[in-house]
């Protein structure tokens, strides 16, 4: 069986993940998608369809580890795992637990999702500045939460300029993608037609 959106909508409602998540993961899907086609538009060796689901599908034991405090990255991984998607597990046990990529290595789905999910407040797309503030505000209430915040801030950033070296879009650019209302069937057009789903959805706007 392969994983495709259908599915991966599928498996959000079978595990009744809130709408809130969903919205929320629905805005992190958009993000690695459009980032993942201009990445492999630059010769990334990206699967954007693996990509797009992981992306869906990143805090799908979010809810439900609230509750068993389980950790949400490692019980997501075990359920793909479990459905024989280990691939798509990998990527949604990176967005928590993620391993800084060796040097001269080529961009991985893990970076990408781990990226977009630092990219979106509740289901609003910020810039990361504004995710890391809000981050402070709402876990940093020990001096180690802080530093630990801040660090993770600062890795983030520089994986930010790795992923967009070279590219002719700026992370501000993924601001214009709250616009979009129909998210599933964006997702969907733009994985069947990836270098030109950014202009028919957003125009010219974001090309200089
Ligand atoms: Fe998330």
């Amino acid at each position: 069986m392969e994983l495709t959106l259908d599915l991966a909508y599928e498996l959000l409602r079978k595990e009744e993940v809130p709408e809130h998540i969903i919205r929320h993961s629905e805005k992190v899907a958009l993000i690695a998608l459009f980032l993942g086609c201009f990445l492999k538009e630059r010769g990334e060796p990206i699967d954007l369809n693996l990509l797009t689901c992981a992306a869906l599908l990143h805090d799908i034991k979010k809810m439900e580890s609230i509750k068993t405090g389980m950790n949400h990255a490692l019980s997501g991984y075990k359920l793909m795992k479990n459905l024989g998607f280990e691939r798509a597990g990998e990527i949604i046990y990176a967005h928590i637990f993620f391993k800084a990529p060796k040097p001269g290595a080529p961009i991985s789905e893990e970076e990408i999702v781990f990226y977009a999910d630092k990219r979106v407040k509740h289901d609003e797309i910020v810039t990361l500045k504004e995710r890391f503030k809000d981050l402070r505000e709402r876990y940093g209430r020990t001096l180690k939460s802080l530093i630990r915040m801040t660090l993770l801030e600062e890795m983030t950033l520089l994986l930010e300029k790795r992923l967009f070296k070279n590219l002719k879009i700026r992370p501000e650019d993924f601001l214009l993608l709250n616009e979009i209302k129909e998210v599933k069937d964006v997702l969907k057009r733009c994985l069947e037609s990836c270098t030109t789903c950014w202009r028919d959805i957003i125009g010219e706007r974001s090309f200089p």
